[in-house]
């Protein structure tokens, strides 16, 4: 676990309620996905889909603990700006440049809170003919929506919390911290 100080120094002195998740078992964890990614793709082509920016400390620590030959893609979607909470409008601001079709995507989140991006980023990739479409995400507010079969690979159920920091923001903030914290 950090020292206060040193979560202070990260912060600007901003205090955080609790760590959650701390280095060790974000890097157990990530290393588990990973593990189950390769496994689950035999064979054939794999894109993994980071969705900016909430991904990017994430889509990074992944992709080097899958073994196995695969491509890595970006998009970046309209999220909450600072607010908190969902507005369920979601928009496709950077589009991939990696042909999707007949590939295997696994669309890589952050967190899936309402479950509204996830949905709706599903919908627009599944046009494009992909071989398969799943979501690996490494938090997941279980409590905050109905179950989601395509989100297939998943971290953490998360609890229903603000959480901050590997890749996770609150208004831009925070997103360099190396654990996951509560900030409400
Ligand atoms: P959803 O569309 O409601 O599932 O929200 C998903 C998006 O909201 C994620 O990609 C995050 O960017 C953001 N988000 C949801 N919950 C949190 C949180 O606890 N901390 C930071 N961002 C969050
Ligand atoms: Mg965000």
């Amino acid at each position: 676990m950090p020292t206060t100080a040193s979560v202070l120094r990260r912060t600007g002195g901003r205090s955080v309620k609790s760590i959650v998740y701390d280095e060790e078992t974000i890097a157990a964890k990530v290393a588990e996905l990973g593990a189950a990614i390769g496994t689950a793709y035999p064979d054939g082509e794999l894109l993994v889909l980071g969705l900016l920016k909430g991904s990017f400390i994430f889509l990074g620590d992944l992709v080097r603990r899958i073994e196995r030959p695969l491509q890595v893609d970006f998009l970046v979607a309209s999220s909450y700006g600072a607010g908190t909470t969902s507005s369920g409008d979601v928009r496709l601001l950077y589009d991939p440049e990696t042909r999707l079709e007949g590939k295997h995507i696994v669309l890589v989140e952050d967190i899936v809170d309402s479950g509204n991006t996830v949905r709706k980023l599903i919908a627009l990739l599944s046009e494009r003919k992909p071989a398969s479409l799943a979501v690996c995400a490494l938090l997941d507010k279980v409590a905050m929506h109905e179950p989601m079969p395509e989100v297939r690979f998943v971290g953490f159920q998360a609890p229903t919390a603000f959480l901050v920091g590997y890749g996770l923001d609150h208004a831009e903030d925070f997103r360099h911290l190396p654990f996951i914290a509560d900030l409400t």
